[in-house]
């Protein structure tokens, strides 16, 4: 029987890859961050992705990275932030993984994130960043929450919070 994907998502900042990576650990099993798979491949930053092409050409790699690694069986996934915001790429990881949205408050994310200059999703527009912040978050709720599995990791170390995805994995193979 297939190994099912770990794959974890969420906002920005919520903790994905530190703790994709020590599920990975964990488990023994082979960890994939998507954002730095796709700087690996284009050999260029997100940041550059996103000035020198556009965001558009950025989703596409998410879109065709997802059901790249939807065929993989066994890996520890996380997403960038805006990957399973379209429903098609969230359907797609779905099929042959365990999805995990992790939230976070909206300070938290804010104490991590706000000053962050690798964040072009958070690029300095007239409203301010923290009102660009709290609106993205808003556009996207309803997307998270098409998410089955969710894990609140706002008083939550790292290690429990790898702790816990780890709990639902086995639960649920
Ligand atoms: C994005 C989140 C980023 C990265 C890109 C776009 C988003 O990943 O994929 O900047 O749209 O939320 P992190 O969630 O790892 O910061």
């Amino acid at each position: 029987m297939a190994i099912k994907n770990i794959i974890l998502t969420g906002f920005m900042g919520t903790g994905k890859s530190t703790i994709g990576q020590l599920v990975a650990t964990q488990l023994q099993r082979d960890f994939i961050d998507m954002d730095a798979l796709i700087e690996q491949r284009e050999g260029r930053t997100i940041n550059q992705i996103f000035t020198e092409s556009d965001e558009p050409y950025f989703r596409q790699l998410e879109a065709e990275l997802c059901r790249e690694l939807a065929g993989q069986e066994g890996l520890i996934i996380a997403t960038g932030g805006g990957a399973l915001i379209p429903e098609a790429n969230l359907r797609v990881m779905e099929q042959t993984g365990l999805v995990v949205c992790l939230t976070c408050s909206p300070n938290t994310l804010w104490q991590r994130i706000g000053q962050s200059e690798d964040r072009p999703m958070l690029a300095e527009q007239n409203e301010g960043r923290f009102a660009r912040l709290s609106a993205l978050l808003e556009q996207r709720a309803p997307a998270y929450a098409r998410i089955n599995h969710q894990l609140d990791v706002t008083h939550l170390s790292p290690e429990e919070a790898a702790r816990r995805v780890s709990e639902l994995a086995e639960k649920s193979t």
